[in-house]
């Protein structure tokens, strides 16, 4: 039967009991974690939030009902004790417990609830499996390794809020139903009952109202804004999320940097103890293509992409020929060493890799110990020709070398892959780098395959590079925008950018985006009209606040970090929702649903 706490009162979270305590008769409360009865003398284990300390319940000092209480003791039955705190025998001291040289000697006891059997282990060394993890998440979430996660996500947003706060942001909370914003991913919608027909939007990201809080002259902002966007669930993406959303006046990228890199740098010292080195290293979105094949490059390790196009437009070897001709490129990565570790089942499996990302394949070259070489292409290309290749390549005995041959980017980004995948087969990433870096200058605008149409890079509110300006009408995918990256040990971070502040320019902008002006005002109608009120210049940025738990704790998937995340098809399997709603919902909501 379950007792009141009545007039009993916590002294102390279990694990913050010392040996300072020793002689003290202290109240603690917590869950059963282990029960070990000797006969006549019980050990229990009894934790919460902050760890564990063993209790000792003696038949020989106290009386027979708090003995039988003891004995009556199960997983996760939560107890309340008074007890005083004493040194354990030299021989019983436990290393792996913080409290491991002292228990408490129980005089009374109080059980305040029962337990039913947890259908999950509640320690950390079970491997249980992640659905039935997340269907009891509540009970998954006693797990230590989860609670320190969850204090350490706490101590990280205290540590950004406190950067922010001194650095004279304000912070202001904006609406959760509002109208769709351009983020680029599909809304969640919410209908609405009192205008039939009419729905609001989930923001994907708080952007227009940061913009329009600048206007307002609130000059500095930031918000730990909750995001929704109904895109396919990734590892790093959830469909519901939490950024650190930023915005400034009067600002250049190089402001904004710097309040970015203060927070990061906060957090570094907070969490890791670690001073990072500011400012942070810088480099162009061209660069990071060219010589990574990705706008976020991990440079925890080599593996750089140099490209061969000159020495294979007349190489011999129709494919890489005919790629240079059709304005394409062909493009290389050596990997010391490797040509000994790869197999011919290897190099197929990395050729198949490859193509998952829309390269015909993949051209690869192995040099043996004595200077030869085995090769997929080799064959078709005079040995002269070769003998250039692997002394541009600096080939030496071992090596590995891998080559596309396609329309430049997508040469670049199946090459930023294949270095990526390359970097963990081979155990070439240093795991204990924190790499931190800026990419700058992105492209402003993409061309749409399907919609035949230009999207924007970024946002349609993204200022273009003044250089730039004058390649809008005659070559706007040569045009780089004022906008920037974070990225952290090959994640994205977060991206913000200068914004454009005159409505004329954003009008443009949006004609650019191929929005007809009757559409663009009908859409950002209130955002263009607001703009006509003096809206001083301006910028900011967002980071992921899930993607840097997820780095700084050193797992790869956003559930991990996430108090109640949803899993794949975007369910939560703890409340079962997305659920069904009453049919009189629906007809107050002026729904239908198909059947
Ligand atoms: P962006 O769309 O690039 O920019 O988002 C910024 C950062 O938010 C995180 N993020 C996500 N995290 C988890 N799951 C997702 N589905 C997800 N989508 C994005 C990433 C990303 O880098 N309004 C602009 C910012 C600005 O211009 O100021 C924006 O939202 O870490």
């Amino acid at each position: 039967m379950a007792e009141l706490m009545g007039s009993w009162k916590r002294d102390k979270l279990c694990a913050e009991v010392t040996e300072q305590d020793i002689g003290k008769e202290l109240t603690l409360m917590g869950w059963v974690a282990r029960v070990r009865n000797m006969g006549g003398i019980l050990f229990v284990w009894l934790r919460d939030r902050s760890g564990m300390i063993q209790l000792v319940f003696d038949a020989n000092h106290m009386d027979g009902k708090t003995y039988e209480l003891a004995e009556s003791l199960r997983s996760e039955y939560v107890l309340a004790v008074k007890g005083s705190v004493i040194m354990r025998d030299a021989s019983a001291v436990n290393q792996q417990l913080k409290t491991g040289t002292i228990e408490v000697q129980v005089k009374e006891a109080k059980l305040l609830n029962e337990s039913a059997t947890p259908p999950i282990y509640t320690d950390d060394s079970v491997n249980e499996n992640e659905a039935v993890r997340l269907k009891y998440r509540y009970l998954d979430l006693r797990r230590p390794s989860m609670q320190n996660m969850l204090m350490l996500r706490s101590k990280t947003i205290n540590a950004i809020r406190l950067h922010m706060i001194n650095s004279g942001f304000v912070e202001v909370e904006t609406p959760i139903m509002t109208k769709s914003t351009p983020e680029g991913a599909r809304d969640f919608l919410v209908p609405s009952r009192l205008h039939p027909k009419k729905f609001y939007a989930l923001p994907q990201s708080p952007q227009i109202y940061k913009q329009l809080l600048m206007l307002a002259g609130l000059d500095r902002y930031f918000q730990f804004a909750k995001c929704f966007r109904d895109e396919d669930s990734r590892a790093d993406r959830q469909p519901e999320f939490t950024q650190l959303d930023l915005e400034m006046s009067f600002v250049e990228p190089k402001d904004v940097q710097d309040t970015v890199e203060g927070a990061f740098k906060a957090v570094f010292k907070e969490i890791k103890g670690l001073e990072i080195k500011l400012p942070l290293p810088r480099m162009t979105w061209k660069e990071a293509m060219v010589s990574y094949g990705s706008d976020k490059p991990d440079l925890r390790f080599g593996l750089k992409i140099t490209e061969h196009s000159e020495w294979a437009a007349d190489c011999g070897f129709s494919i890489f020929e005919s790629a240079v001709k059709n304005n394409g490129i062909v493009c290389a990565i050596k990997v010391d060493g490797a040509g000994a570790n790869l197999s011919r089942k290897d190099m197929d499996a990395l050729g198949e890799f490859v193509k998952t990302y829309h390269v015909k394949g993949l051209a690869w070259l192995a040099v043996n110990e004595d200077g030869s070489y085995r090769s997929s292409f080799a064959k078709f290309i005079p040995e002269e020709k070769m003998s250039v290749l692997l002394e541009i390549l600096q080939a030496k005995p071992t090596d590995a070398i891998f080559l596309i041959a396609d329309q430049k980017l997508t040469a670049l980004n199946a090459m930023g892959q294949l270095r990526v995948k390359l970097g963990k087969q081979l155990n070439l990433i240093d795991a204990t780098k924190d790499q931190l870096l800026w990419i700058t200058e992105f492209p402003l605008l993409e061309w749409n395959e399907e919609t035949k149409r230009y999207t924007a890079a970024h946002h349609p509110f993204t200022m273009p590079m003044e250089e730039d300006f004058d390649l809008l009408d005659t070559h706007p995918e040569m045009v780089r925008a004022k906008s920037y990256d974070l990225v952290y040990n090959g994640v994205e971070m977060g991206s913000g950018s200068i914004r454009i502040h005159a409505s004329e320019l954003q009008e443009r902008m949006f004609n650019w985006l191929g929005f007809t002006h009757e559409e663009a005002w009908e859409r950002f109608g209130f955002l263009l009209e607001a703009f006509r009120y003096g809206t001083p210049p301006h910028g900011g940025f967002a980071f992921g606040i899930d993607r840097l738990m997820m780095l700084l704790t050193g797992t790869d998937s956003l559930r991990d970090v996430i108090a109640f995340p949803k899993v794949q098809n975007a369910s939560c399997l703890m409340m079962d929702t997305p659920s069904l709603v009453h049919e009189e919902q629906l007809t107050q909501l002026h729904l239908k649903t198909l059947k």
